[in-house]
């Protein structure tokens, strides 16, 4: 039987970019290569199969927007749809690749394996490590029963749900807290610890490709000396939703707390999470903010964001929230 073909698609970053000594690791410009320029320098990928590729934008995953997740994750579904595709592989900057995971997997829930990877060290390093890395998510990508997105960096293999960048500089940058890795990468073979990611309830119907403007989602933190300052010039721009970074099991400033709760009244939605790396806000009976249910901030903002075109999309469908 033919084997099945990889898609993988660029979106920029670390991975892609470029300085002008290959002594300098930190002080490059990212997102310069193109995807095909960086696969040809992987001879050993074509090898393991057939590949077909696409730039779908190239920008510093920092300045990653709606426009670009919209235009992924339509890319995404096209190429999933694909029986002769086996799964799809994303290069992507480190430090909003948590973000992206985490969207693609609540609006495509993909039932293929969806790999995101990246890269700490630009192509012009002494050391790159985005090779190696390509070549752990493609052995991911391929492995048989592979399903969900996961992010793969330093051989190590992460659910979009509990990934996180958690070092600035390091090639291992990332961790799945608590939860553990779901694997590594070891000469080209997968050990599998635990499972694919799990499907969200109720994400997967969203037409992200007819969402004309994105409800607005802030998150705000909790700190020595919070006010809530911050809240009340939110909903004056008419903010629809606000995350709180609260401090250890998602506490608040008694005077953030009392903006938060005023902006709750007046129709805000409020979601309460951690600024702790590890853990989970644990519910608490009586709080009168929703809870985010073990997610990080950026990620909890991504769930109400959605939460919210649902429930948009079905007011002008049904008339009812
Ligand atoms: C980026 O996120 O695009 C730049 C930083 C990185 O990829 O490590």
């Amino acid at each position: 039987m033919k084997p099945r073909k990889l898609v993988i698609l660029g979106t920029g970053g670390t991975i892609a970019g470029q300085a002008a000594l290959a002594s300098d690791n930190i002080g490059y410009t990212a997102a310069q290569v193109g995807i095909e320029q960086l696969l040809a320098t992987i001879p050993a990928l074509a090898a393991s199969g057939p590949v077909i590729s696409e730039q779908v934008s190239q920008i510093d995953s920092k300045d990653m927007g709606f426009d670009v997740w919209a235009q992924l994750a339509a890319r995404v579904h096209h190429f999933l749809a694909d029986d002769d595709v086996h799964g799809i592989v994303i290069t992507h900057g480190t430090d909003t690749l948590e973000e992206t995971a985490f969207f693609l997997q609540s609006v495509c829930q993909p039932d293929k394996p969806v790999v995101l990877t990246c890269a700490m060290r630009p192509v012009t390093a002494l050391a790159p490590d985005g090779p190696q890395n390509l070549m752990d998510a493609v052995a991911v990508a391929r492995h048989p029963g592979a399903c969900g997105v996961v992010a793969v960096c330093a051989g190590t293999v992460h659910s979009a749900l509990d990934v996180q960048k958690v070092h600035p500089y390091k090639l291992d940058a990332f961790s799945s807290g608590d939860a553990g890795p779901i694997g590594y990468v070891e000469e080209g073979r997968l050990r599998l610890l635990r499972n694919w990611p799990v499907a969200l309830a109720g994400k997967r119907d969203i037409a992200i490709e007819n969402i004309a403007s994105w409800p607005r989602v802030e998150i705000v933190m909790n700190y020595a000396g919070a006010s809530a300052l911050m809240v009340e010039a939110l909903v004056g721009q008419g903010v629809r939703g606000l995350v709180v970074a609260g401090t250890g099991n998602g506490t608040v400033h008694e005077a953030l707390q009392a903006g938060l709760l005023h902006a709750q009244a007046a129709g805000v939605r409020i979601v309460r999470s951690t600024r702790c790396v590890d853990g989970r806000v644990l519910p608490l009976p009586g709080n009168a903010m929703a809870d985010s249910q073990g997610l990080s901030p950026v990620k909890a903002r991504i769930a109400l964001m959605l939460e919210l075109v649902a429930q948009d999309a079905r007011i002008s469908t049904t008339g009812q929230a």
